[in-house]
């Protein structure tokens, strides 16, 4: 690992990734390659000579081809996607075109430069919904998506599957449960309440509140990657998970007490009062968990941050990094999105 092509390196876990690579890996030299949509921020990557920044799509092959040629690319870790369910449900095009046909354009640059690895970062999602007392998803799980956008990854996989197994592309998969931590874009359950619960908004949860998400730090989620890439077994897929599972509710009544605690001057506290349930998500999966004992025994990883850790890092992030939220919630997307998403769910007495 040598010469990294990251996709969707301006988004969320992109970024941290990159970062994570600059500081513990002295010698790597990075590509990132992002179409800088409303979720990709140039900035959530730092000016650095290791990290060339590309501004494209990963649709565009002749593109992809040219950066693998010049750049004497070994390895591509592909996290680039349209990554929210609420935005598939009301608009699932677009997620067709990233996440399968961009998948599919990328898989075919690998093969035609033989690039040495290909990762391809999936989500716990494609593996459907579990039952209170059903066994945590593994990696024998048969996959059962149920919203556009997890069928747009479940696709991808099995793409990269079938390239694997028809061409021999040298090629890893994870699939890794809610990432939470600094640069997520304020769409997303826990930095949305932040501000939300900062500016006196009320606190949009769906339905009863009783969903289970297996919630994971995203440095753990980089650390996870990084073993894979050096350790893993070509062929294979991980699980990648936090080991804790609360319901969202539990999650949001936790991160309004970390932040009652941080911001004692806040004229809205306590924050939970700011809570209020709204109409559900159509198809919301229940229960998610991930066993994670596969990357344990192989490759000897296991999370470092506790849920309670990793939350207040996030918190404090996001009280301190105010320019960075200001600068997303004046975007006219943010905005529409906000309303289009909102704006016709109801308040549900529970
Ligand atoms: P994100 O939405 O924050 O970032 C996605 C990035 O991809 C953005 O920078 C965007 O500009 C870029 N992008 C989108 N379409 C592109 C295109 N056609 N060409 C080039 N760049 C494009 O997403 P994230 O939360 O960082 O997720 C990254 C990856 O990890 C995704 O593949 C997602 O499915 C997967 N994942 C996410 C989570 C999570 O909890 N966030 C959990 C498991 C897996
Ligand atoms: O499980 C991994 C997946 O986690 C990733 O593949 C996705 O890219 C990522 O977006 C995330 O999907 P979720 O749908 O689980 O994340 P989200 O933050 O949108 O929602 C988390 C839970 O909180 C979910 O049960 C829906 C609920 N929710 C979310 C929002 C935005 C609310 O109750 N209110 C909200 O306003």
């Amino acid at each position: 690992m040598q010469n990294i092509l990251v996709t969707g390196g301006a988004g969320f876990i992109g970024a941290n990734f990159v970062r994570w690579l600059l500081r513990e890996r002295p010698t790597v030299k990075i590509v990132t390659l992002d179409a800088l949509t409303y979720a990709g921020r140039r900035e959530n990557l730092p000016e650095q000579n290791r990290n060339i920044f590309v501004h494209g799509n990963i649709c565009d092959r002749a593109l992809v081809e040219k950066i693998l040629r010049e750049h004497a690319i070994d390895t591509l870790v592909h996290f680039a996607a349209e990554s929210h369910v609420d935005r598939s449900i009301l608009g699932p095009e677009a997620f067709m075109q990233t996440n399968i046909v961009g998948t599919f354009q990328l898989l075919e640059a690998a093969r035609a430069l033989k690039i040495k690895r290909f990762h391809h970062v999936s989500t716990d999602e494609v593996f459907g919904s579990l039952g209170p007392n059903d066994p945590a998803f593994t990696e024998t799980t048969p996959y059962d998506p149920r919203s556009p956008y997890s069928a747009s990854k479940a696709a991808s996989d099995h793409l990269v599957r079938a390239y694997v197994h028809t061409f021999g592309l040298p090629a890893t998969i994870s699939n890794c449960s809610n990432n939470y931590g600094p640069f997520q874009f304020p769409e997303k359950l826990i930095p949305l309440m932040i501000l939300n619960a900062l500016a006196g908004k009320p606190l949009p949860v769906y339905g009863d509140g009783q969903q289970v998400r297996d919630w994971l730090y995203v440095e753990d989620h980089c650390e996870a990657l990084v073993a894979v890439l050096e350790k893993g077994r070509v062929g294979e897929t991980y699980n990648i998970g936090g080991g804790v599972q609360p319901k969202n509710l539990e999650v949001v009544r936790q991160f309004c007490g970390i932040l009652d605690e941080l911001c004692p001057q806040s004229p809205h506290k306590p924050h939970a009062n700011l809570i209020r349930f709204v109409t559900d998500r159509p198809g919301h999966d229940r229960r998610y968990a991930m066993n994670i004992d596969k990357i344990e025994r192989e490759l000897g990883w296991r999370p470092r941050f506790s849920l309670e850790q990793g939350l207040r890092l996030t918190v404090r992030w996001y009280l301190d990094n105010a320019a960075w939220v200001k600068s997303i919630q004046q975007t006219g997307d943010f905005k529409q999105w906000m309303n289009r998403n909102y704006d016709k769910r109801e308040e549900v007495k529970q």
